[in-house]
């Protein structure tokens, strides 16, 4: 009965077709292995250079059912793990999204873990050593990892504050990968793929991000990420005119800034007349 139950569930969150990722390096060897060795893996990178597409590759790739959280400064604890529901039979105990894929063996991704409180995260500490454990404290239920359970967190080093950063306790429980945007060449390949554009239009999408990226710390917080040049593509695709494209999808959400708008404005036109 329990094993149709999970079976069920896991189901319910396994990848129905093969995600499209292009590996930039090593990493799916790498993951591969911290996999096999049920080792916790953080995932550190800007935003949109292909993190969260990288676990679903990866997830469909190891046939698991594949979890994710988007995590926030308001998630508490019983966010994770759980909470009892009044209904009118009267209480019943829900499992939170860590607890499910505990239970069913599941990849758990908890995107952007850093926004979580610490006192949130802390409840991932038995489940990322030797324990792999998860007590519910309201239940009194000790929870053991299936042993396929692997966790996952995502990061974005640079938007965090002093005082808003993981505890060392929290880190030194993970592994940890390095993202960030692929090469140019692979970058328009992956640009030319997802938004259906030729490769000569790719070229100039990414030496545009390029630029933008020379600008990070010198009036940009962050250049144009990957999925921007993917947005900008699809636009093109659909018909829009290439200068407007680049600035509905890759100037104006990046920046308020008039003179970095200009400058970026300028950049495009280099590259679209
Ligand atoms: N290596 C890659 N292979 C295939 N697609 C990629 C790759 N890198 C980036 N992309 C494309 O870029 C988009 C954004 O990537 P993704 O959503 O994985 O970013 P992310 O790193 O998780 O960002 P965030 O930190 O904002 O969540 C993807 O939807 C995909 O189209
Ligand atoms: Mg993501």
């Amino acid at each position: 009965m329990l094993d149709t139950t999970i079976a069920g569930a896991a189901e319910q969150y396994r990848i129905k077709a093969a995600p499209y990722y292009r590996p930039t390096g090593r990493e799916v060897e790498q993951y591969q292995a911290a996999y096999d060795a049920r080792l916790p893996m953080m995932l550190k990178g800007p935003t949109g250079c292909g993190k969260s597409r990288f676990v679903e590759y990866m997830a469909w790739t190891l046939g698991r059912p594949l979890i994710t959280v988007a995590c926030n400064e308001d998630m508490t604890a019983a966010d994770l793990v759980g909470r009892f529901l009044l209904d009118k039979d009267g209480t019943r105990w829900q499992d939170g999204p860590l607890t499910r894929a505990a239970r069913i063996g599941a990849i758990c991704y908890l995107d952007e873990v850093v926004e979580a409180r610490q006192d949130t995260t802390v409840v991932i500490h038995p489940l990322t050593d030797h324990r792999r454990v998860l007590p519910l404290d309201k239940t009194g239920e000790l929870v053991e990892a299936h042993p396929d359970f692997q966790l996952v967190i995502s990061y974005n080093p640079g938007y965090q504050s002093l005082m808003k950063d993981l505890k060392q306790s929290t880190k030194q429980r993970f592994a940890a990968m390095d993202f960030t945007y692929p090469a140019p060449e692979v970058e328009a390949e992956i640009v030319a793929h997802e938004a259906g554009v030729d490769r000569g239009l790719a070229d100039k999408l990414t030496q545009i991000a390029a630029r933008s990226r020379n600008l990070k710390g010198h009036g940009l917080d962050e250049g144009i990420s990957t999925r921007l040049l993917v947005y900008a593509g699809t636009l093109i695709a659909r018909g829009i005119p290439a200068p407007d494209a680049c600035r509905l999808a890759l100037v104006r959400p990046l920046t308020d800034d008039p003179d970095m708008r200009d400058a970026l404005d300028a950049a495009v036109s280099t590259f679209f007349a």
